[in-house]
């Protein structure tokens, strides 16, 4: 199983990149530019040395190509023109959608959620890649990239995640819980990533108010989420 990391060369993307693949997946980070994300990876391979990785850089497409699931970290003004390039090579596959539609992509306020006709930044990904038979599932929304790239600390968060699809979802849980520390919880349908993404623009305010980089949450007091 290839995991391929599309907008992988930014904070997030090399976060979720380097965490996989210290827990012994294969991951292909992209970029637009091949070169970008090919040295990346050097420098990546050089910070990762201790541990026993594979990890390749390449441009989106041939990342897109290559890979079984996809892993999407793009801002969303990016998102549109991201996903048209990789289309052709996204037939059938399961795609982890990272993107928050924070008010910056407008010019707005980082700690402000962005509305979107679609709903979700996550339901925005489906419908552009509608005829595909993408499964879509958003994770990663809440888990931010100063905790991803702490990469000897584990991480004290829930990953809460939105999917239509159980069998993507079930395969998105057992790879996002092999991350130390990270617990995956099953939200439900699609729709409900309206509500998983709105949360990280609170958790950004929190930091910022707070002074911090590591505002993550756990839901608490439901006992059959550990079943
Ligand atoms: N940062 C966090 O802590 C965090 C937490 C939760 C969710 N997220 C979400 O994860 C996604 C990625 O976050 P990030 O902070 O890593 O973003 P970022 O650094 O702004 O962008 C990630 C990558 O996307 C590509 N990109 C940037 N602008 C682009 C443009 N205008 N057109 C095409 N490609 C562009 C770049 O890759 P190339 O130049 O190599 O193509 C860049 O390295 C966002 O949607 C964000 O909301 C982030």
């Amino acid at each position: 199983m290839v995991i391929s990391v599309i907008g992988g060369t930014g904070p997030q993307g090399l976060g979720i990149a380097k965490r996989l693949a210290i827990a012994g997946e294969s991951v292909i980070v992209g970029s637009r530019k091949e070169e970008k994300a090919v040295n990346i990876v050097k420098e990546t391979i050089e910070e990762l040395k201790d541990y026993d990785v594979d990890i390749k850089g390449m441009a989106n497409e041939d990342a897109a190509n290559n890979g079984n699931i996809l892993i999407i970290t793009v801002p969303l003004q990016a998102q549109s023109a991201t996903l048209k390039t990789i289309k052709p090579y996204v037939k059938g596959k399961i795609i982890l959608d990272a993107t928050v539609p924070l008010e910056t992509a407008i010019g707005g306020k980082v700690s402000r959620l962005l509305k979107l006709p679609e709903g979700s930044a996550a339901e925005r990904t489906a419908s552009l890649l509608e005829g595909e038979d993408v499964k879509v599932v958003a994770a990663f929304n809440n888990i931010s990239n100063s905790l991803l790239l702490n990469i000897t600390e584990p991480i004290d968060c829930d990953c809460i995640i939105a999917g239509d699809d159980q069998e993507a979802k079930d395969i998105a849980s057992e790879l996002i819980g092999k991350i130390p520390g990270i617990r995956v919880i099953d939200a439900g349908a699609l729709e409900k990533s309206q509500l998983i993404e709105a949360v990280t623009p609170l958790l950004i305010g929190l930091n910022i108010k707070y002074k911090s980089k590591y505002g993550g949450f756990r839901i608490t007091g439901i006992p059959n989420l550990d079943d």
